[in-house]
């Protein structure tokens, strides 16, 4: 008898439900958890491109302070009368520095007569804020005291708006550092600094050096406390470091090796950062990467901003657009310890040799690395041969580290094709796909994951933006139109979570007088930053991941584009929130009504941001930072049916507190 009323009512529920229920409605089930969302699923990648690391978040404001580019005066300009006063020449101590082998010597011979010195123009100008203090060092050595040094910073105008001095102290044949700081009366975005010698007397100076104090964390000579805070403010669940393609090198003399770019900052050996020559139509002579912004950097980097790191290291092989030189299997050796001692240096305990070197540069703690990427954008059966001795020997060791394996430089094709094949074949933990592609491309592509496998190897969309001219075109812009298209991809990665784990826009900075490749996610001047259109995007998906897909349908079907409409649904079971994301990529409002399933909706409000805007071509600027940004809003619903206008050519997002 129980059992007929309970068959009844259940009837009844279901008829009353099923009356409820309009053709076209999306139909969340909160309490049908598909997949969990991965803590990784929403990252940022980091290149030293555009000036991204050195002449951006790395605060260092002197350009070739250690006398290393090409040209060892490049960025320096003599200035006063040095024919008449003295001599300044670049000598090279190369026995005993490799790393750092010029310096600079100043005689000054003729004191009282006229004026000498030297000036720094920056990287693109030195940006400087009233009332804030500045840090000028380098290294000296002299025979005796005599020389004392006049500090200057000036405005665009060559006015002074702030200055010091410095007496070095007599040294003898040793390496001294000396420092002083002063505090800037006026603010200037592209001043610059002069540096005078006064009195007679020989000096030898090398890592001349101009740090604001309001670095990230106020560290001494840190990153750029507002660049940080945009990556932060993303809350992102990994941060892919050093790159793209400086991973590889032109060649593999000018591939990144992580162990150059720890301990002192003197120490770090220089090279030519390979941006500085790629495109004959974006040159950038004065682009070098001092490692002023190295691994350990890295790592602590990723700590302050509670992101996994994500280092990718060189596989024996140099970019295969540039040279392609290979390292041969059997001297493949070198590259795979750098892999082992990098997974050492990261978590190793402070008794292991790696472990204690991480110690002594400050950071006993571990950096719970769990992620390492193996090749950048390699391709071909030269990658799959090195890989796998890279994959059994990390294995072996590190069995926990999860490797990230390149798919070549393009979502399909021959590459893709091969590379895919061989790498699920081989059972690759996670396979790192690039798209830069038309918007378009990303409208079409929302159900590009529906049809992988969902047991087998998953899936970093490692590089993605929508290109609004073509690759490499500098032409492309952030505008609203690659925002939402990107966003309509995005649902697509986030309704796959079983298949995709992690997901990064590519590049993240970029410098408006120092960029080679364009769209960016993030750009700055010497003083601004603002977030693109493209930014907002990533940013929402990222503060709403939620810890759980739950199934979003329209007439059964995911809405991967009907009515141009794409949709993905989250359930947050730590906050208790399920977050609906719909794209309304037409140029018409969309009514629908979202019928929640399965969670009891607590009665209070339900919050609706919303990204849009009238103009699909309509942009942020350093000027206009907040012509595209999130407007957030709140309403109340009875109930369970949730009736929303998605507006024209939007993202939404709906964010539902429940309870069970
Ligand atoms: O993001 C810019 C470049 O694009 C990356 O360095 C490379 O991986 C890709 O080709």
């Amino acid at each position: 008898m129980k059992i007929r009323l309970l068959i009844l009512a259940l009837l009844a529920i279901s008829v009353a439900y099923a009356q409820s229920q309009q053709p076209n409605d999306i139909i969340v089930k909160a309490g049908q958890e598909i997949a969990p969302v991965q803590p990784t699923m929403w990252g940022v990648f980091f290149e030293d491109i555009n000036l991204g690391a050195d002449g951006g978040i790395y605060a260092e404001l002197v350009k070739n302070r250690s006398f290393e580019f090409g040209k060892p005066l490049m960025g320096w300009k003599k200035i006063g009368d040095a024919a008449k006063e003295g001599t300044m020449t670049i000598l090279n101590r190369q026995s005993a520095s490799t790393a750092n082998p010029r310096f600079l010597r100043v005689k000054r011979e003729n004191a009282g007569n006229g004026k000498l010195g030297l000036n720094n123009e920056g990287f693109r100008g030195m940006g400087i804020k009233k009332g804030l203090r500045y840090d000028f060092s380098f290294l000296y050595r002299q025979p005796q005291k005599g020389i004392v040094m006049q500090v200057e910073l000036l405005d665009e105008k060559g006015s002074p708006i702030g200055s010091a001095t410095v007496n070095p102290e007599a040294s003898g044949d040793d390496w001294k550092t000396a420092s002083v700081s002063f505090v800037a009366n006026a603010t200037c975005l592209k001043g610059s600094l002069d540096i005078w010698f006064e009195n007679e007397g020989q000096i030898d100076l090398d890592m001349i050096s101009l740090f604001p104090a309001d670095t990230w964390k106020g560290r001494k000579g840190g990153l750029r406390a507002d660049m940080v805070q945009m990556l932060s403010d993303m809350k992102p669940g990994f941060i892919r470091f050093p790159g793209g393609c400086i991973v590889e090198g032109i060649d593999l003399g000018n591939r990144y090796q992580w162990k150059k770019t720890i301990g002192p900052v003197e120490q770090r050996q220089q090279i030519m950062n390979r941006w500085n020559v790629e495109f004959a139509h974006r040159p950038t002579p004065d682009y070098y990467q001092t490692f002023g912004l190295g691994f350990l950097e890295y790592f602590q980097l990723a700590e302050d901003i509670g992101a996994a790191p994500l280092p990718i290291l060189n596989c024996g092989m140099a970019c295969q657009f540039n040279t392609a030189e290979l390292v041969p299997l059997d001297q493949l050796d070198p590259y795979v310890q750098d892999a082992l001692d990098l997974v050492e240096f990261a978590n190793g305990d402070v008794t292991t040799k790696w472990g204690k070197t991480r110690a002594d540069l400050g950071h006993p703690a571990p950096f719970n690395l769990q992620f390492l990427g193996v090749g950048n954008e390699n391709w071909g059966p030269q990658y799959i041969e090195r890989l796998k001795i890279f994959t059994k020997a990390i294995k072996e060791k590190y069995p926990y580290i999860r490797l990230i394996n390149s798919s070549g430089t393009d979502p399909d094709g021959e590459r893709f094709d091969y590379l895919n094949g061989a790498l699920r074949a081989m059972g690759a933990d996670i396979i790192d796909e690039h798209y830069y592609r038309r918007p378009e491309w990303f409208l079409q592509n929302a159900a590009r994951y529906d049809s992988y496998d969902r047991k087998g190897s998953k899936v970093f969309a490692g590089e993605y933006a929508a290109q609004s001219d073509h690759t490499v075109s500098v032409d492309n812009r952030n505008n609203w139109l690659t925002a939402m298209s990107e966003a309509a991809f995005l649902t697509g990665l986030e309704r796959n979570a079983e298949v995709v784990h992690m997901a990064s826009y590519a590049p993240l900075f970029a410098h408006t007088d120092g960029w080679q490749w364009t769209p960016d996610l993030i750009w700055v001047d010497n003083l601004r930053v603002y977030g693109t259109p493209d930014y907002y995007v990533q940013k929402l998906f990222s503060v709403n991941k939620g810890t759980h897909v739950v199934s979003a349908t329209s007439n059964q079907q995911p809405l991967t584009g009907q009515e141009g409409l794409y949709v993905s649904a989250v359930v947050d079971k730590k906050s208790g929130q399920l977050i609906v994301k719909v794209v309304n990529a037409t140029p018409e409002a969309k009514k629908k009504n979202i019928l929640v399933e399965g969670v009891k909706h607590s009665g209070t409000a339900v919050y609706i941001t919303v990204l849009k805007s009238e103009e699909l071509t309509s942009e942020n600027s350093l000027d206009h930072p907040l012509t595209v940004l999130p407007i957030e809003n709140s309403i109340t619903i009875k109930g369970n049916k949730l009736p929303v206008v998605f507006a024209p050519n939007s993202l939404t997002i709906v964010k539902l507190p429940y309870r069970k």
